[in-house]
């Protein structure tokens, strides 16, 4: 128990010392830039200490525009992670956890891509393209990899986070006015998924996944009825203070339509729904096979969780190769039966299920 609470206060710490870079020097609306007027009446930024305008373009953030190419593949990507992420995320083992690992990075990666990128020189297919082949660089890594964890906590993080984000994007320019409360609120949300993947990673998956997945849903069809107006536009105003984006961000400001606060309520209810039926059709354990999730996808090696009682050497033997050979050749869910099998034509008496 005192590892949890050492992580618990490391976690704490973390989220004082971010929101304090958050909020140093800066406005409640996050930024230092003023927005003002110039002579004709156009909106313009300027820097408080020397004056000086800032040049201005569009928020680009590789969302595309209205039904562009960019804007379909958007979609495409939101129900294709997001429809198995929130039906069976705990079943799929190792494409949950590459998912996890491959969207920790491509946000991370289009949050500063877009708060760093100057006036419009890049291009939203460009944007997307480098959040694509980011997450598939993390989902590859997450599905091959031995050590699942990273992914799992990623995922209970991502979870976590997309909960508090459509709360926080329920309200006209955000929940909280101040605006740096808004993602102490995602981080600490983030921080408790993390915390509970790494205390149980059955439910923390189970309940990550959910989360994670109804947010992606919801994405699609709120991309689907509103565009860039909806979910789209409230992400880029929570991720988006880059100053050369303020005209737009702030001078225009996030109204989110009622649709997308009907579906970002709709999506929330999804999670506790999809988490108890994750949990009643999937019952197996969250195996580690080793040190791997049991998944369609992969392969399970459960023998490790068992012990053998009353073995003669000669068939443990036996049985232990025959179950090398049944992990090589046959998807997983028969694996048990052949076991059996394997046992009783081998002559052992019993077996006895052991804890990890
Ligand atoms: C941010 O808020 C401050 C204080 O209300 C205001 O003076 C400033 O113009 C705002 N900046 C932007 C970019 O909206």
């Amino acid at each position: 128990m005192s590892f949890c609470f050492l992580h618990m206060r490391s976690c704490l710490l973390l989220v004082f010392c971010y929101s304090f870079l958050l909020c140093e020097a800066t406005f409640d609306n996050g930024t230092s830039y003023v927005l003002g007027e110039d002579e004709s009446g156009a909106v313009q930024i300027s820097d408080p200490t020397t004056g000086d305008t800032v040049d201005q373009s569009p928020a680009s953030d590789g969302s595309g525009d209205g039904m562009n190419l960019p804007a379909v593949l958007w979609i495409v990507f939101a129900f294709l992670i997001g429809f198995p992420l929130l039906t069976m995320g705990v079943r799929l083992g190792r494409f949950t956890s590459g998912v996890g690992l491959g969207l920790g990075l491509a946000v991370a990666l289009w949050a500063s891509v877009i708060n760093t990128v100057s006036e419009g020189d890049i291009s939203d297919i460009v944007i997307l393209a480098i959040a694509v082949v980011l997450f598939l660089i993390g989902f590859i890594v997450g599905v091959m990899t031995i050590e699942y964890l990273v992914g799992v906590l990623a995922l209970g993080a991502a979870g976590g986070m997309s909960l508090a984000m459509r709360a926080v994007l329920m309200r006209e320019d955000l929940l909280v006015p101040i605006y740096y409360v808004n993602w102490i609120l995602c981080s600490v949300f983030g921080a408790v998924g993390l915390f509970l993947a790494l205390l149980t990673d059955r439910w923390g998956v189970i309940i990550g996944s959910s989360s994670a997945g109804s947010f992606l849903v919801g994405l699609g069809v709120d991309l689907l009825i509103n565009k860039q107006s909806g979910i789209s536009r409230g992400l880029r105003f929570l991720f988006d203070r880059n100053k050369n984006h303020l005209a737009d961000i702030l001078g225009n400001g996030y109204q989110p339509p009622i649709s997308t606060i009907v579906i970002m309520a709709v999506t929330l209810a999804l999670i506790p729904i999809f988490s108890f039926a994750q949990h009643k059709i999937f019952p197996q354990p969250f195996r580690k096979a080793r040190h791997r999730p049991a998944s369609l996808l992969g392969d399970d090696a459960s023998v490790r969780s068992r012990t053998w009682i009353d073995e003669p050497p000669s068939t443990q033997a036996l049985v232990t190769h025959s179950e090398e050979e049944a992990t090589l050749v046959t998807p997983t869910g028969y694996q048990d039966e052949l076991k059996e099998k394997a046992l009783v034509a081998a002559g052992v008496p019993k077996l006895k299920h052991t804890e990890h």
